[in-house]
C-alpha cells in the first residue's frame, strides 16, 4: 500500500528471489515519468515555417481530440523553440514516423540539429500550410491553430485539420519506457 497521502507505490515486477521488489517514492517527477513511460505512444515529428525558419521537434503527447470538426492536439513545452515559432505561424504539421525512422526521432529531440538546417533536401516538401512534410513520414495531418490551453509548464495546442494523408502501411515506431520499440 502506498504511504502518505502524496506517495505512490513502485512495484518492480517479478519474484522477491528474481530481483522483483516494491517500493514507495514520493509523488514527483521522477514518479510521473516512470508510470507515464509505461504508457506506449507512437512518434511524430510535429513541423512548422515561421517566416523563412522551418523547424520540427520530436512529439509523442499528440491525440486525436474531435471528429466533427477534425481537431487534434499537441502538448508543448513552452520552453521549446517549437514553441515560439508555432505561435508565430498559426500552422503545424504531424509527421507520424514508421519503425525504419528512429534515427529521425532522435535527431528532431537534440538540439544539436539547431546548428545547421534541419531539413534536408530532397528529404521534404512544403505542406499546404508552409509546413515541411517528411518524406519518409508513414502519414501526416496538417493543422491550422484552432486555440490553446496553458498546462503547467506546456501549452495544449489544439490544431484543425486541414489536410491529411497516409503514404505508407509501414509499421509504427513506438515509444516506451524510454526507448524506441517496434511492434514486433
Ligand atoms: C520520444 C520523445 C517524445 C517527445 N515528446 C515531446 C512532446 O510531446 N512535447 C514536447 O514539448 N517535447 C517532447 N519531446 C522533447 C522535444 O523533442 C525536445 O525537447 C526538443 O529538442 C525540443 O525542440 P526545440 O526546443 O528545438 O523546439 C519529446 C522527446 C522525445 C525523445
Amino acid at each position: 500500500m502506498p504511504g502518505p497521502p502524496g506517495d505512490v507505490l513502485v512495484t518492480f515486477p517479478g519474484a522477491p528471489d528474481a530481483g522483483g521488489f516494491s517500493v514507495t517514492l514520493p509523488l514527483d517527477g521522477a514518479s510521473f515519468r516512470y508510470t507515464m513511460g509505461h504508457f506506449a505512444t507512437g512518434v511524430t515529428v510535429m513541423t512548422t515555417t515561421a517566416g523563412e525558419r522551418m523547424h520540427g521537434m520530436t512529439v509523442s503527447a499528440f491525440a486525436s481530440i474531435s471528429l466533427e470538426p477534425l481537431l487534434v492536439m499537441v502538448s508543448v513545452e513552452r520552453s521549446t523553440v517549437m514553441h515560439e515559432l508555432v505561435a508565430q505561424s498559426g500552422a503545424f504539421a504531424i509527421n507520424v514516423l514508421g519503425e525504419r525512422s528512429e534515427s529521425t526521432a532522435r535527431f528532431f529531440a537534440d538540439n544539436v540539429r539547431l546548428a545547421a538546417p534541419e531539413f534536408r533536401e530532397g528529404g521534404f516538401r512544403l505542406g499546404i500550410t508552409g509546413s515541411p512534410i517528411l518524406s519518409e513520414a508513414s502519414g501526416y495531418l496538417e493543422a491550422t491553430v484552432h486555440g490553446t490551453q496553458d498546462a503547467g509548464d506546456h501549452t495544449i495546442i489544439v490544431g484543425k485539420v486541414v489536410a491529411l494523408e497516409i503514404v505508407t502501411e509501414e509499421e509504427p515506431l513506438i515509444y516506451y519506457r524510454s526507448g524506441y520499440r517496434s511492434l514486433d
